[in-house]
Parts: structure tokens; sequence; C-alpha cells
């Protein structure tokens, strides 16, 4: 479909649904370190903790930190998906080989303090698995996502937030990807109650996000020379690190007591203020052109599939990156330095063969990028 067919806010927002559903995910490279040797010290001592996952991207970011806290960890998985880095500690995990889908054995007769569910958007595989572990694991952190709002057209989205609806009960289709979330949450909640948790992360960044999303923002600013940057640098910006989120998650689930509905993402951010970070990190000579947003739609520059982690914060996504993170902050949750995530992003991102990165998932294509550019500066 064109997009002059289309109104600007349909545009935008059909573009993020299409693309920009928070949680497509992959496979990955080496890389990365959580703070080593803390053993737990602050911790509730020694847990046996099941990972449904554990090996693409936030999963293995979980397994490091919660051997170096002194806990046991299972990880449940088909067995597909080699664990990108850390290799070392997952000699020292409990390889469960099954499938959410239909085979759930490996997991019967076992005990668990505290399970972390990474792999579930159905709604089904949350009900076989709680219903299976109720009773043998404490606590069930479920891995949602802030998709599972019905919208974003408010500033400041907080747990209370209306949930999105199913368009039916069985539905089984990622197109309603955040309802499908919605939904394995309140199955978590119903059947855990006290020890259920449900977090729901905004964009997860950082080294091994094969999605190639974020990825693009400190890739492009280290190739240096004029950025195109969308709209406005005071436009707002959230995401959060994988290894922010995985270390929280896993505090959260180690104790007793924690149970609730969390989003997390980010502080919210200046989008000028991310990208000069990035650019200070990276010591690149970029600049930044900044295009508004009508320009970019004249010219199919679409938000976050083309400008990842860019919408504009008007109508329908004005609250997609200006989520409270209030709770989680109160609940432990703390973010380093986007300079920092910037480093190692690009670190690993050239660690990959040329080929993988010669077609990256997400982004602004160099070609486009140039002649978008060279439209903008025609217009003085
Ligand atoms: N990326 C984002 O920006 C974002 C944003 C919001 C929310 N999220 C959510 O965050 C979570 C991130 O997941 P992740 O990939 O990083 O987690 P992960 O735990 O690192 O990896 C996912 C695991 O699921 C296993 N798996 C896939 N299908 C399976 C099946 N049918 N049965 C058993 N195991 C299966 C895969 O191994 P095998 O292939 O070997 O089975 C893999 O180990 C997802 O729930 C996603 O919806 C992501």
């Amino acid at each position: 479909m064109k997009i002059r067919n289309q109104t600007r806010r349909d545009f935008v927002w059909s573009s993020v649904r299409a693309g920009g559903a928070l949680g497509v995910l992959g496979a990955f490279g080496p890389l990365a370190c959580a703070p080593a040797g803390e053993g737990g010290a602050d911790g509730p001592g020694p847990q046996r903790i099941l990972i449904l996952g554990g090996t693409r991207f936030i999963g293995p970011y979980q397994v490091k930190y919660a051997l170096d806290r002194g806990h046991e960890v299972s990880i449940f998985t088909r067995g597909r998906t080699e664990p990108p880095f850390f290799h070392d500690y997952f000699e020292r995990v409990e390889h469960l080989i099954g499938d959410r889908d239909n085979d759930l054995s490996a997991l019967e007769g076992r005990q668990w303090d505290a399970v972390i569910d990474n792999s579930a958007s159905i709604p089904r595989w949350v009900a076989m698995t709680t219903d299976l572990l109720r009773g043998n694991a404490d606590r069930y952190l479920f891995v949602s996502s802030i998709s599972a709002y019905a919208d974003f057209a408010a500033v400041g989205i907080d747990e209370g937030y209306p949930a999105g609806q199913l368009s039916s009960p069985d539905v089984e289709d990622m197109s309603e990807y955040g309802p499908m979330k919605a939904r394995c949450e309140a199955i978590n909640t119903e059947v855990f109650g006290d020890g259920a948790i449900n977090v729901r992360p905004g964009l997860i960044i950082g080294a091994g996000d094969n999605t190639d999303r974020w990825t693009y923002w400190p890739v492009r600013v280290a190739r240096g020379g004029e950025v195109l940057a969308p709209n406005s640098p005071t436009d707002p910006v959230q995401y959060i690190d994988a290894r922010d989120l995985s270390e929280w998650i896993v505090r959260l689930v180690e104790t007793p007591g924690n149970a609730g509905t969390y989003n997390a993402t980010g502080e919210m951010q200046r989008f000028g203020d991310m990208l000069e970070e990035i650019r200070a990190a990276l010591g690149s000579d970029a600049t930044f052109t900044w295009v508004p947003t009508d320009f970019l739609t004249e010219h199919d520059v679409r938000p976050w599939g083309h400008l990842p982690n860019w919408v504009p914060p008007e109508g329908e996504t004005i609250g997609m990156n200006q989520v409270s993170v209030a709770a989680a902050v109160q609940a432990g949750l703390t973010f380093r330095p986007i300079g920092d995530t910037a480093r190692e992003t690009v670190e690993w991102w050239n660690s990959l063969p040329e080929e993988r990165r010669a077609e990256p998932g997400a982004g602004l294509p160099a070609e486009k990028e140039a002649e978008v550019l060279a439209a903008w500066a025609a217009e003085g």
C-alpha cells in the first residue's frame, strides 16, 4: 500500500506493529561481562532456578549472573539454539530438552525454587508450564513486554493501564503478540498468585541482539559522517540494556516477596542526548541532521523499522517511549551508562561474520539515508 493512502498516524502505528513487536528474537556472537563473584552475598543464598529458554539473547546473561550469585541453574530448550557466549558457564548448567508446544516431560517430577519464563508468547504454553510447575516451584517470573498494553496513547503509562485484548481466546498468532503476552501474564497470576512476577520490557538492547534494531545506532554512529536522525533531538527514547534487565530479573525471582507486574525499560531520555552519548563513547566524528517526521513520512522512512527505537511522540505512539518505570526502580532495576552498551554492542557487531553484517535486520540502508539527506538539504 502506498503511504499516501494512509494517514500519517495509521502509517506510524502499522509500521510499529508490523516491524516492531517488542519481542522479535534471534541468534548470536561473543562477549559481555556481568559483575562477577557476587556469590549472592546480598541475596537469599543458593536457589534452584529453572530458566525456560536461556540460550538466545537475555537468557545467557541470566545464566551467567545466576551462577555468579551461587545459584543452581537448569535450562529448558529444544536444544537448537547454541548459546552465543559464556560457553564455560553453560557447562555448569543442567540442560533439559523438550518443546514448549508439546513435550514438557523433562520438567515432570522436578522441583525448583524459582522459574524464569523467557520463551513464551503463546498463552497455552504458559498454561501448560504453570499447571505442571505449580506446587513444584515457589515463584514464576514471566517475561512479557510493554506491547501487552492496549495502546500507547498516554504519557507515563504504568502497570495499571489497560492491557490489549485477544480477538478470540485461543488465538496463537504473532500479529496478536501484545494481547497474547497480556494473557500469558494473567495465567501466571491466576496460577502462581503471590509467587507470580510479570516483567514488561521495552526494547532490549546490547551485544547479542540479532534483531539489529538499537544496534543500528551505535554501528551507524561508529561509521561517522552525517547521520540522519529522527525528527527532533528532544523526542523521547527508552530502552533497556540486556544485562541490566537480566540481572534484575534474577534478583527479583531469587527472593520471595516481589510478586507483581513491572514495566522494565529505561528512564526517559532525549533522543539527541542518547546519540551524543553514543558518539562520545565511540569517539566518532558523526554529525546529526534532524529530519522532521512529515519529511520522513513523505520519503517512506519508517519509524522503528528504519529508525529503530524511534516513534513520533504523538497520537497512538505518544507514550511508547515515555512509560513509567517507577515500580521497577523501586524494586531495584538499575541502568548502566548508554555509552557502555554502545561500545559493547559495536565490539560484538564487529565480531560477527561479514555476511551477517552485510544484511542487518533493521535500520536505514546507507543509500536510502544518503538519498533522504540530499533531498532534505535541497529543501534549504
Ligand atoms: N527483544 C526485545 O526487545 C524484547 C522486548 C520485550 C520483550 N521481549 C521478550 O523477551 C523474551 C526474550 O527472549 P530471548 O530470546 O532473549 O530469551 P532466551 O532465553 O535467551 O532464548 C529463548 C529460548 O527459547 C528456546 N525456545 C524457543 N522455542 C522453544 C520451544 N518451542 N520449546 C522450548 N524452548 C524453546 C530457545 O532455544 P531452542 O531454540 O534451542 O529451543 C532459546 O533458548 C521474549 O519473551 C520476548 O518476547 C523481547
